[in-house]
């Protein structure tokens, strides 16, 4: 491109200007980590299209988002507490959920575990706690969601992942997530005769999110371009709630078994920049990190 031609960046769009209003109306979302971060912008976009919801997560302020996700959108939605580590708790979840609204429809497995750690510095209950959150949770929920996914025969299962590249300090997300996308695949196969679809999502480095936050350096003289994105800009929370929408739609109901890179071509640069952000982790004070809870 001439250096006089400026870039032409595509700008975020709710999915209401694309898709009806009405397309999920009847429908049920039951969403894991739906009270905080990206998973409630992808509540909140399936609820504008008319689906009522459960937000599913550990933490008091579940029933305030609840409250707010509702009034933004016109939609139900209850909150229910619980640790998807406990498949007891996801089950009583369900059955709420079931009691409320009669029907699951669609699934978002959000709840996520995540910290900083190179692999030195990490403890093996620390692996193992992001691995049983992240992909022993995502299970106990299809479990307990299934039976309810198919009966009504239009469902999706929606994860985030990040195992596409290699992040540094993620060993144990990147792992997790690996495992959930392997699962989402099978999922895909085995149940697809009964009219299951199931899908992942990687969302790239998307603004304003904790991910993204801790992962960039910090500091004088921190490149504020260190998530080069070839579309031009961050990603919004939106676009992957867009993302969700689509996948959710009848307009993907040939698309199952799929990961779908919402990050504008970030990932063919492969560009993880040397050095890494030793700004934010040094090795050398991982003991230090783990009681900040970096
Ligand atoms: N660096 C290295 N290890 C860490 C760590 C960090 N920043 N944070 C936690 N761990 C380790 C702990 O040291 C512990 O291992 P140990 O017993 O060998 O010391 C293990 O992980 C379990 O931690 P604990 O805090 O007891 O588990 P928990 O169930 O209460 O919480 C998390 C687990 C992941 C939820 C918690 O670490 C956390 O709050 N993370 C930040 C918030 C978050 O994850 N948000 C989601 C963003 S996607």
């Amino acid at each position: 491109m001439s250096p006089s031609r400026k870039a032409h960046v595509l700008p975020v769009v709710d999915s209401t200007a694309v898709f009806k209003d009405d397309i999920f109306k009847g429908k049920v979302l039951f969403c894991t980590g739906g009270g905080s971060g990206i998973c409630r912008v992808m509540t909140q976009a399936v609820m504008r299209h008319g689906a009522s919801a459960a937000i599913v997560g550990r933490k008091a302020r579940l029933s305030i988002a609840a409250k707010e996700l509702s009034e933004a959108t016109g939609s139900a939605c209850i909150a229910l507490k619980a640790d998807v580590r406990d498949p007891k708790q996801v089950q009583t979840a369900v059955q709420r959920t079931i009691e409320k609204y009669g029907r699951i429809d669609f699934v978002i497995n959000g709840a996520a575990g995540n910290f900083l750690a190179p692999i030195s510095g990490l403890s093996e209950n620390g692996f193992r706690t992001v691995i049983e959150i992240d992909t022993l949770g995502t299970y106990h929920v299809i479990k307990a969601t299934l039976p309810h996914v198919q009966a009504s025969r239009d469902p999706t299962s929606t994860s985030l992942t990040m195992s596409c590249i290699g992040t540094p300090y993620q060993v144990h997300v990147s792992a997790a997530k690996a495992a959930v996308d392997a699962l989402s695949a099978v999922l895909a196969v085995e149940q697809g005769p009964h009219g299951v679809r199931s899908n992942v999502i990687a969302p790239g480095p998307i603004a304003g999110t904790e991910g993204v936050d801790r992962l960039s350096p910090k500091g004088p003289g921190s490149d504020e371009n260190y998530w080069p994105v070839p579309t031009g800009r961050k990603g919004e929370s939106q676009d992957v709630a867009n993302a969700a929408v689509f996948l959710f739609s009848d307009a993907a109901s040939f698309i199952s078994g799929q990961v779908l890179v919402v990050d504008g071509a970030s990932e063919h640069l492969r560009a993880a920049a040397l050095p890494y952000p030793q700004s934010v982790l040094d090795p050398a004070s991982v003991q230090h990190l783990i009681k900040a809870r970096l």
